[in-house]
């Protein structure tokens, strides 16, 4: 029996414990004691500095399992790999000014920071640090660039520190970190009661039966997005061209092969949406005049031509067609991105752009990772790393869920039926 907290339990959550070179890592030690009385299973990795301050052999003890120090022990397994892999959450408290730079910048120089460029749970990170270094700039941008990743932030507290200075710098009280914990690994349902229509993956336009014009998505973005979408609450339809994909569980999915078919099924389901994301690669062209049959090379000249004609511009049309969906489109680029993302967002009268560059190493069409650069209607960007798609998926949904409350507030215009 487990006499804990009165918040969402951590029975059975796998939690890595980051515990970094700082005077306040004694006080992971009593963390670590809170987390297993509420039930979690603690693996503790420890940055070399951490190791001056409190020997291995205590969390060793605590939490019965070796401590994880070195990116390459013998006979182990990538760690750097299989701790996150297996993590509900990453927690690192105390974290320092460095750990804190090092995570920001994706630096990678020990198993610490390694695992967090793996890791695809949620991070929280309780700095602590003297001297009135919480305060300067870097490390406010650093915080910056952590939080709008989605990083989980517990303030230091003010207080006398280490040095007999008083200060900001104070690590926070375990309550309050297993607050943030508790809070993280609770399911976010920030979207329920929002119906989101979401397209994915490629179209194809018949040249004949047995060819088409298409491209290479794999329909990963943006199943990514009706998964996050529907963890969160939303009711989700996916509308999504030929793909390799399982169809996710509990998500409504409409196959469709053309753009024209593309067009259609979103434009039924716009009414009963209060939200599009358009992830899809829809063809911009097809052949004009599709061959009922096969067609021969026998007899032909080399130099064939197909005629094209230009497809419908969904976005476009669901835009001049919305009453008060939000609308969000990507935009696919291999040069000036932001320029080329603007004049869509503009075109095609979206609330919000996802400008990829996919030319970019590991991003974009097939692979699993994206890196993306937000852009709204006032022209506030949001620039990504390179991050998991259903990470990238996430922060969309929290772009978008802002976007949603600044209007409910009353601070940005309603859109307009017809584009703007
Ligand atoms: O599927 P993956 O392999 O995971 O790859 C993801 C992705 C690269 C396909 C995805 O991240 C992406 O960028 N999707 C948009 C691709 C695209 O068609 O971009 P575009 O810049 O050509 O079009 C701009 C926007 O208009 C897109 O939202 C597109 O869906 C939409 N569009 C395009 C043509 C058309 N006829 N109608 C449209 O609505």
């Amino acid at each position: 029996m487990i006499s804990g907290s009165i918040g969402p339990t951590l029975i059975g959550k796998q939690i890595v414990l980051g515990v970094t070179g700082s005077i306040a890592a004694y006080k992971a030690v009593a963390l670590l004691r809170t987390l297993l009385r509420e039930g979690a299973i603690v693996h503790v990795v420890m940055t070399q500095s951490a190791t001056k301050f409190v020997t291995p052999l205590t969390f060793e003890v605590l939490s019965g399992h070796p401590i994880s120090t070195e990116m390459f022990e013998a006979h182990q397994e990538m760690k750097h790999l299989s701790l996150p892999e297996q993590a509900d959450a990453i927690v690192i408290a105390p974290a320092t000014a460095n750990c804190l730079a090092r995570a920001a910048l994706g630096l990678c120089d020990d198993l610490l920071s390694t695992m967090l460029l793996t890791a695809q749970c949620p991070l929280i990170v309780a700095p602590a640090m003297d001297g009135g270094m919480w305060d300067h700039p870097s490390v406010r941008e650093h915080i910056g660039t952590l939080r709008s990743r989605g990083t989980i932030v517990v303030n230091p507290e003010i207080g006398s520190l280490a040095s007999g200075r008083i200060g900001q710098g104070r690590l926070a009280g375990e309550g309050t970190i297993l607050e943030a914990i508790q809070a993280a690994l609770a399911p976010r349902r920030d979207w329920q009661g929002h119906r989101i229509l979401v397209s994915a993956g490629p179209t194809q336009e018949p040249i004949d039966p047995v060819r088409f014009i298409s491209n290479r998505s794999s329909g990963k973005m943006g199943y990514a997005i009706a998964e996050a979408a529907q963890a969160r609450g939303a009711q989700v339809v996916l509308v999504t061209g030929p793909t390799a994909l399982p169809t996710p569980k509990g998500i409504e999915v409409v196959s469709v092969v053309t753009a024209e078919e593309m067009t259609k099924a979103l434009s039924a389901r716009l009414a009963w949406s209060t939200t599009v994301i358009m992830a899809a690669a829809v063809a911009d062209f097809r052949p004009s005049h599709p061959a009922m049959q096969k067609i021969k090379k026998q007899g032909r000249a080399a130099g064939q031509t197909i005629d094209l004609e230009r497809t419908t511009d969904i976005l476009a049309s669901l835009s001049a067609q919305r009453t008060t969906q939000l609308i969000v489109g990507f935009a696919a680029e291999t040069s000036d991105l932001i320029a080329h993302a603007k004049e869509k967002l503009t075109a095609k009268g979206l609330d919000l752009i996802v400008a990829n560059d996919v030319t970019t190493e590991g991003a974009g069409f097939g692979s699993d990772q994206n890196a993306a650069t937000l852009i709204d209607r006032q022209g506030a960007m949001t620039v990504l790393p390179l991050m998991p798609k259903r990470a990238l998926a996430d922060a969309i949904l929290n772009r978008a869920q802002e976007l949603l409350r600044t209007r409910q507030s009353g601070q940005a215009p309603k859109p307009v039926a017809g584009g703007r």
